[in-house]
């Protein structure tokens, strides 16, 4: 499973819109159950408005009704960790979960959401 997740990050990478940067990421995600959700980065002349490859997956994972997630892989070139908006993001839907950081040549690094947001702001701390 954890190579198929690889492979679906590195083809999602494939359908990056990046024509702005030219960086091109892709990224898969594996639910509970078994099902993966992937996405790549969608930019806009409007920079501020681009997507990334994870928050693509994501969304379209909970939007699909899921919400019990195991694991995410993100490939890009040079294996790059999520950005900052990102590690949010993920904390919010999944947790801590681990992170494939997965580099053009299919080379893995791994990590965890926690790792990647210590001391994570999250619901409980709305609840005082
Ligand atoms: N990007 C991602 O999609 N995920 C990351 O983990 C890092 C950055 C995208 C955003 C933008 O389209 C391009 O990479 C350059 O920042």
């Amino acid at each position: 499973m954890k190579q198929k997740l690889i492979d679906t990050a590195l083809e999602a990478r494939k359908g990056a819109y990046a024509k702005y940067s030219n960086f091109h990421v892709g990224a898969a995600l594996e639910t509970k159950a078994g099902r993966i959700y992937s996405g790549c980065n969608i930019e806009n002349a409007s920079y501020s408005l681009t997507m990334c490859a994870e928050r693509t997956a994501l969304f379209a994972a909970i939007a699909a009704g899921e919400r019990d997630f195991v694991r995410l892989v993100v490939a890009s070139k040079n294996g790059v960790s999520p950005c900052g908006a990102c590690r949010q993001v993920i904390w919010e839907l999944c947790g801590n979960i681990p992170i494939l950081l997965v580099d053009e040549s299919g080379e893995t690094k791994e990590t965890t959401s926690a790792d990647l947001l210590p001391a994570a702001f999250g619901e409980q701390d709305l609840n005082h």
